[in-house]
């Protein structure tokens, strides 16, 4: 028997692993050669309407029984309206986000009916290209593995860790029969009061093209032609994040060198490593709508990055030019507009106006079928890529019989619990004795949906109906662990007055863990006057304090809202950013200590709403002694992090103290875990250029490493530093060469290095 069970743990764990390759990508040429001959046959054949259904992308409310945005559930798909999508209007496309998730059978059979007439009912039998948002795990899918929100993932640092939780996604995504994923958002979050500032991987420009490119890698595995993988998305080209007030598609004022510094080289990387398809910024740069502006999404994306997939409009974005942005007189002049600008998809999403438009501008001459022709060719090559025709109508779960299990589980927990992050321990108030008297309370202490955020079962992620009640809130997680745990609400997250025993209950405990938390919400509907928290929490921690216990003060939000009246009142501050399905079970593994903390804010959390400055900001906006200005003051920097361990580092050196354009130094770093715990330690590698002919910022992240030292260890990292780390972006957005001296930054550590 026990030979029998060993057996299935070698063979399950073999099969597991297989199913997730780790290996560069294989460009096949000739499979692309033959994509293309069929390809322009098939061009060939297809009438105007044809080609002008494939740039069409439906939401599935438009085929399903009831109305748009009201369907009658269970939601199903009446077969009158699909029929006129697909065989009358030839659409090519069909997404959803407005609705709910649902279960694998429902899935199954709303994506059959969808391909069984897309396939067997149209002249050219060409499959549907049925795109989702799956964010943080295959969020619309029921069961599913629900990972922490992007931000959350940044914070590990572990680009890793981060790629399998991809990889996951894309396994559950393509159970369900959809191919391909919206995601990852490439938006560098400059403001940290934009209301999609969780779905990015911070402020870093860097951080976000490394985690990226993990993150393309886990969702498309060798170019997603395999049952596992999915074409990502890489979105919102371009400068999305960028809104001067932070409010969400309002418009953004953005030089050219900053668009080229700051916001283009996630999705540059993303393309180089073959990001299938692309989403467009719904707002404006400097006046022009981006779904309008010819030299974003032509002359940059395809003349320049030599761009080669899809290039989806969002969410009714081509009518918005005409509604909304004002650069369209009429609707079918949007169309013009987008199409003539690049645009090859259009997330119309619910009626037929962008179809019949187009049909009629070819027809006037006024947009020439080439031009048609060249959009189809990419949209037709990505179905290829994902060998759609050979897919079979419905997955087989024989296939995935991984899905929502336990090896799954286990990655999704490891993320939150890499991502937390310990920002102030006075006095080693963390860890918790197990015998410990404990007080949770706040908002987000029992609550699953602030745990996991928007794009969680429905957009806005609001809705408790879909929480899955085996996981744990941070509540019960603590209780699991101690029974000696009470909990009271003491304070309404949407500030609905709370009257319960928790002023008692917290006098009567030994420790006060008191969660804050963010209403979930994105994009319009997350938009914020204030960047604090609301007047309520804030007041019952004050309260809290004058008890004068020990306050733990967690934070479970969107971005980081300011807590500048309370920091100060709590012994221990743990940031948990949106940490998932398992937020609950990983915090209490690090409070309790089980788990060693190793989170790194991704981003600036501000003291101040008119502070809001990123830890790379100019010499001008730093701390000023004379006129103690204060405008570079945060509450806490980017890539600050503690653990139980307190890391020391020492001797810092460079190999050579020269280095010459294209050469490289070995950076070492010697750091030592004096604790006797484990620790993982995320290295965080920055520069700081002395004089530029652009004003440098007063440092700049060029690396990191997180790696694990065991109790006591000590060890030298290398760091290999290349000289095109020290380019500066110049005014014309040129990545040059400048002479002259550096300091490389490792924690408290520097060292200087000329550039020859
Ligand atoms: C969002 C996109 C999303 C799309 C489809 C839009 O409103 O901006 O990020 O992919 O909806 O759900």
């Amino acid at each position: 028997m026990m030979r029998y069970v060993f057996l299935l743990f070698v063979v399950f764990t073999i099969t597991a692993c297989n199913l997730f390759p780790h290996a560069p990508k294989m460009p096949n040429p000739q499979m692309d050669e033959m994509y293309e001959k069929q390809i322009s046959e098939l061009i060939s054949k297809m009438t105007i309407e044809e080609k002008v259904g494939q740039m069409t992308q439906l939401n599935i409310d438009v085929v399903c029984v009831g109305e748009v945005y009201n369907l009658q559930e269970p939601h199903r798909i009446d077969s009158v309206k699909l029929h006129k999508a697909i065989v009358e209007h030839h659409v090519g496309s069909i997404l959803n986000c407005g609705g709910h998730a649902y279960p694998l059978a429902q899935w199954h059979e709303m994506i059959g009916n969808i391909q069984r007439v897309a396939t067997q009912q149209t002249r050219l039998k060409i499959p549907v290209l049925y795109g989702i948002d799956a964010i943080h795990g295959a969020n619309y899918v029921m069961g599913s593995t629900l990972f922490p929100q992007p931000l959350a993932q940044a914070a590990t640092f572990n680009t890793e860790l981060v790629r399998k939780g991809a990889e996951i996604t894309a396994y559950e995504t393509r159970a369900a029969g959809i191919p391909w994923n919206f995601s990852p958002v490439l938006d560098v979050a400059r403001h940290p009061a934009w209301s999609r500032v969780f779905e990015t991987y911070g402020e870093d420009t860097y951080l976000c093209t490394e985690m990226g490119r993990a993150v393309i890698d886990g969702y498309q595995g060798f170019n997603g032609t395999d049952k596992y993988h999915v074409a990502a998305c890489m979105k919102h080209f371009l400068g999305y994040s960028g809104a001067r007030t932070g409010k969400d598609r309002t418009p953004a004022y953005i030089p050219n060198n900053q668009l080229r510094e700051i916001y283009l080289p996630p999705f540059q990387e993303a393309i180089k490593r073959g990001a299938l398809t692309v989403m467009i910024n719904s707002g404006e740069i400097n006046g022009v709508p981006v779904h309008a502006n010819y030299d974003i999404l032509t002359t940059l994306l395809r003349d320049e990055l030599k761009f080669e997939g899809i290039a989806v409009t969002d969410w009714e974005d081509v009518m918005k030019l005409h509604l909304n942005h004002k650069t369209a007189s009429s609707l079918k002049e949007a169309t013009y507009q987008a199409v003539q600008a690049g645009i090859d998809m259009c997330m119309v999403p619910n009626d037929y106006n962008f179809t019949n438009h187009l049909i009629e501008l070819v027809k006037e001459g006024r947009i020439s079928e080439e031009r048609l022709d060249k959009s189809v060719r990419r949209i037709l090559w990505v179905k290829q890529k994902l060998r759609l025709n050979s897919a079979p109508i419905v997955p087989s779960m024989k296939d995935y019989y991984l899905f929502g299990g336990p090896i799954f589980q286990k990655t999704a927990l490891n993320t939150a619990e890499e991502s937390i992050t310990l920002l102030e321990n006075r006095n080693s108030a963390l860890p918790l004795g197990k015998q410990d008297k404990i007080f949770v309370t706040g908002p987000a202490a029992n609550s699953m949906i602030l745990l996991n955020g928007a794009w969680t079962r429905t957009w806005q992620g609001t809705d408790e109906k879909w929480d899955d009640t085996t996981k744990y809130t941070i509540y019960e997680a603590l209780k699991a662990k101690n029974p000696n745990v009470q909990y009271a609400l003491g304070c309404d997250i949407l500030d609905k007055p709370v009257s319960d025993n928790s002023m008692q209950l917290a006098s009567e405990s030994d420790v006060i863990v008191v969660c804050l938390g963010e209403y979930p919400a994105t994009e319009k509907v997350g938009d914020i006057d204030d960047l604090s928290f609301s007047r309520t929490q804030l007041d019952y921690v004050k309260a809290l304090a004058s008890l004068r216990k020990k306050l733990i003060l967690v934070l479970v939000e969107n971005r980081p809202r300011i807590v500048n009246e309370i920091a100060d009142l709590a012994s221990a501050v743990v940031m948990a950013y949106q940490p998932g399905d398992f937020g609950g079970e990983a915090l209490a593994n690090i409070l309790y200590g089980d788990v060693n903390p190793s989170g790194r804010l991704p981003i600036t959390y501000p003291r101040y709403n008119q502070s809001m400055l990123t830890y790379d900001h100019k010499y001008t906006e730093t701390f000023d002694q004379k006129f103690a200005n204060t405008a570079f003051n945060p509450q806490w920097e980017f890539g600050h992090g503690l653990s139980y361990s307190n890391v020391e580092y020492s001797d810092l050196k460079v190999s050579s103290q020269e280095i010459v354009q294209n050469g490289v130094v070995n950076v070492t770093v010697t750091l030592k875990n004096p604790s006797n715990r484990s620790v993982k330690e995320s290295v965080l590698l920055f520069v700081r250029d002395h004089y530029a002919s652009v004003t440098p910022a007063v440092k700049k992240l060029r690396q990191f490493q997180k790696i694990e030292l065991q109790p006591r260890e000590t060890r030298t990292l290398t760091f290999v530093l290349k000289a095109s780390d020290l380019k500066l972006c110049d005014r014309n957005g040129q990545w040059i060469y400048e002479a002259g001296d550096f300091d490389v930054i490792i924690g408290q550590l520097k060292t200087t290095l000329t550039l020859k």
